[in-house]
C-alpha cells in the first residue's frame, strides 16, 4: 500500500511534467483504473484519444488499443505500460487471408472489429466495437459484409441485421472460455440473479443472457436495473466499475477464468516507468496509418 502511494504520487508529478493523459480499459487492474483520467470501453477510449489536447497518451489496455489511439492522434506520443500486452483474437486474422476473402467476395464491404492490427484496419472499409457493431453494419451501403475477426460477436450481430455476414473464425480466448454448464451452475447457485453477458461469449451462452451487451452496455444496465444481484459474463476487471457504481449490489463472475491475462500484464509500476522513460512508444508506419485512419474515422462518424 505504501509503495502504491509513492507510485501514485510520482505518477501525478510525471503526468504534469509530460502533459499526459491516462486512458484505461475497464479490464485493467484496479490499481490502474484508480489513477486513470478516463476509464472506458474500447469505443469511448478511441474517442478520448481522438479528442485530447494532451501531448502524451498513456494507453492502458492491449496493443491494438494503443495502436488505434496513435492512428487517430498521429501527432501525439502514445505510450503503453508493456509491449507484451497483445490480444490473441487480433492475431487470429492476417492480411493475406483477408485479401483472399475480399477477392472471393468482390462486392462485400469489410467491417472489422477494433480488436485487430493496424494492417488489418488498413484493409477495412469501416471499424466497429462491440457497442456499435449493429449500427455500423446498418450504415454500410452493401448487403454483403466480410466480418473479422470475432465469430461470436459476428454470430450475435447476424441475428440483428438482414445483411449477409461472411464471418472470420476468430474468437476471444477469455470470453470463449465460458460454457453453458458454468452458467447453469451459477444460476442454480444464485437463482435470483440476472445473467448479463458480453457478445464475445459463445452463441449458446449469449442465448442464456437476461441482458446481452458490450462492456459499457453491461455497466449501464447493472447500474440502472432494480435487480440487486448479477451473474457477470464478461472480464473480471469490470468488477471495479460495477462495484463503484452500485456498492449495494452483488456481482458474481460466471467463472474464475474470465480474466484476460494480456490485460493484466500492465500494472501501476510499469505505468509509472513508461511515463518516466517515455517508453515503450507505439509506432505505426505512416502508409498503414493513413489507410487505417479512414476506417476508424468512419466508425467515429456513425451516429
Ligand atoms: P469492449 O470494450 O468493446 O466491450 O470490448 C471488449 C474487449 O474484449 C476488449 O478487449
Ligand atoms: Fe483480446 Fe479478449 Fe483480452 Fe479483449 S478480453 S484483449 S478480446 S483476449
Amino acid at each position: 500500500a505504501e509503495q502504491n502511494r509513492e507510485l501514485r504520487e510520482r505518477l501525478m508529478e510525471l503526468k504534469k511534467e509530460r502533459n499526459a493523459i491516462i486512458l484505461a480499459h475497464y479490464y485493467q487492474r484496479d490499481e490502474i483504473q484508480e489513477v486513470a483520467d478516463f476509464r472506458g470501453d474500447s469505443f469511448l477510449l478511441a474517442q478520448k484519444a481522438a479528442q485530447t489536447d494532451a501531448e502524451v497518451i498513456v494507453f492502458c489496455g492491449v496493443h491494438f488499443m494503443g495502436e488505434s489511439a496513435k492512428i487517430l492522434a498521429p501527432n501525439k506520443t502514445v505510450l503503453i505500460p508493456d509491449e507484451r500486452a497483445g490480444c490473441p483474437m487480433a492475431d487470429m486474422v492476417n492480411v493475406d487471408g483477408l485479401r483472399k476473402l475480399k477477392a472471393k467476395h468482390p462486392n462485400a464491404k469489410v467491417v472489422t472489429y477494433i480488436n485487430s492490427s493496424a494492417e488489418i484496419k488498413a484493409e477495412t472499409d469501416i471499424c466497429c466495437t462491440s457497442s456499435n457493431a449493429v449500427k455500423v453494419i446498418q450504415s454500410v451501403d452493401s448487403d454483403e459484409i466480410i466480418w473479422v475477426p470475432d465469430k461470436n460477436l459476428g454470430h450475435y450481430v447476424q441475428q440483428h441485421t438482414d445483411k449477409k455476414l461472411i464471418i472470420w473464425e476468430g474468437y476471444c480466448n477469455t470470453h470463449d472460455m465460458l460454457t453453458v454448464k458454468d452458467v447453469v451452475e451459477m444460476k442454480a447457485k444464485y437463482p435470483h440473479a440476472e445473467f448479463v453477458v458480453h457478445p464475445e461469449c459463445r452463441p449458446e451462452v449469449v442465448e442464456m443472457g437476461d441482458f446481452v451487451g458490450s462492456t459499457t452496455a453491461i455497466l449501464e444496465y447493472c447500474k440502472n436495473s432494480t435487480t440487486k444481484e448479477f451473474i457477470v459474463g464478461t472480464e473480471d476487471g469490470t468488477g471495479y466499475q460495477l462495484r463503484l457504481d452500485s456498492p449495494d449490489k452483488s456481482f458474481h463472475f460466471a467463472t474464475k477464468f474470465l480474466v484476460c491475462p494480456n490485460m493484466k500484464v500492465n500494472n501501476l509500476k510499469k505505468l509509472v516507468k513508461a511515463l518516466e522513460t517515455m517508453k515503450p512508444q507505439i509506432y505505426v508506419p505512416p502508409v498503414v496509418a493513413e489507410k487505417a485512419r479512414i476506417s476508424l474515422e468512419r466508425m467515429l462518424q456513425v451516429k
